[in-house]
């Protein structure tokens, strides 16, 4: 590997100026989220994330979620859990930085044993995947002997390898109809279980676990949404209570709300998400108005740009899965990679 130049000197060619321009083209990409004086700020970072990758021989995974400097600007591949659970089974480089949350960059690893995997920030957990132990999955499966257990991928490589095959917002119902049984533990959102069970019609037995940024939002907020812009379109994340996803005009995970959007142009839509979907989807359509009550995750919100770059300079955080257990939790994944898209 060769040998990394960190840090710059303002005003030399590694400087500020030079890192702006450098950056220029992808400052256009942003510009419309991003005023000019905030700019400068991210430029350095960026410029020297850039190099580092290529140096490094990294690639840059990005959840829906990350802020548009990350999203537009340094990830190589962006979308929700299950694009990039798909596109970490075929990525190519020596080094993987996921800018998401810890069982995102669990899922990478789990696919890619041979590979390092960095998180920014090692913190950047989930309130899903807090909520549920392996200990707990072993008492679900004495106490209904037989059911299949579905683990959320929102969930830690642990209660995976408890579990008999994972999903996504993006492929729950393909999952569970693929099981072709009356009864299922779908774990641990409580409100992704009950949202599914009037989809697929099969008995769902959840746990009780929830997303603090999804059950925020409420009926009521909708109703006050469409009251005072008529004719708004409402996209929710299966995340939401069940009564939200019960008045919205579509539901599902991140990436089929911003492929909803390119493909059906609303005028005005509301996305009933984390707040930086609005802001990704925005760059991407912008003759698409967004209406913004949106919440924001802590978790997603603790990768930043300054903590990609040290990530790389210093080659921090390294994610690693047990042996024993990495073993029976990516059988979950891969069964459910292997699951046909509806
Ligand atoms: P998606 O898989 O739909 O991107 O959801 C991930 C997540 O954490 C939603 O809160
Ligand atoms: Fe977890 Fe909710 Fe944050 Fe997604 S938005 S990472 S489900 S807490």
């Amino acid at each position: 590997m060769s040998s990394l130049s960190v840090g710059s000197t303002p005003g030399s060619a590694n400087g500020l100026a030079g890192a702006l321009a450098r950056t220029a083209h992808l400052y256009e990409r942003v510009k419309a989220v991003i005023p000019p004086i905030e700019w400068p700020v991210f430029a350095s970072d960026i410029d020297a994330i850039l190099r580092l990758k290529r140096e490094r021989n990294a690639i840059v995974l990005a959840h829906n979620y990350q802020t548009p400097e990350i999203f537009h600007c340094v990830a190589d591949i962006v979308g929700d859990s299950l694009v990039l659970a798909r596109e970490a089974a075929r990525v190519d480089a020596a080094v993987i930085v996921l800018c998401g949350v810890h069982f995102m960059a669990e899922t990478a690893k789990l696919l890619n044993p041979e590979k390092t995997v960095l998180i920014p920030d090692l913190e950047a957990g989930c309130s899903l995947a807090a909520s549920i132990t392996a200990a707990d999955v072993r008492l679900l499966r004495e106490r209904y002997p037989g059911v299949p257990v579905v683990a959320y991928v929102n969930t830690s490589a642990e209660v995976k390898a408890e579990s008999d095959i994972c999903c996504t917002s993006g492929n729950a119902r393909a999952v569970v109809e693929s099981l072709g049984v009356p009864r299922v533990l779908v774990l641990p959102d409580e409100y992704l279980a009950r949202n599914l069970a009037v989809e697929t019609g099969v008995e769902i037995i959840p746990w009780h676990g929830r997303c603090e940024v999804h059950e925020r939002f409420t009926a009521a907020e909708i109703r006050d949404v469409r009251a005072a812009h008529p004719g708004i379109t409402v996209l929710a994340h299966p995340e939401c209570p069940p009564e939200v996803v019960a008045e919205a005009d579509y539901v599902g995970s991140t990436q089929a709300m911003s492929d909803y959007v390119g493909r059906r142009r609303p005028a005005r839509v509301v996305l009933l998400t984390e707040c930086s979907m609005s802001d990704n989807v925005s760059i991407q359509h912008p003759e698409v108005a967004l209406v913004r009550p949106c919440n924001l995750c802590p978790h997603m919100k603790r990768i930043t740009l300054p903590k990609i770059r040290t990530a790389l300079e210093t080659m921090r955080h390294e994610v690693t899965v047990d042996r024993a257990v990495a073993s029976r939790a990516r059988h979950a994944v891969e069964r459910m990679l292997a699951v046909k898209p509806r």
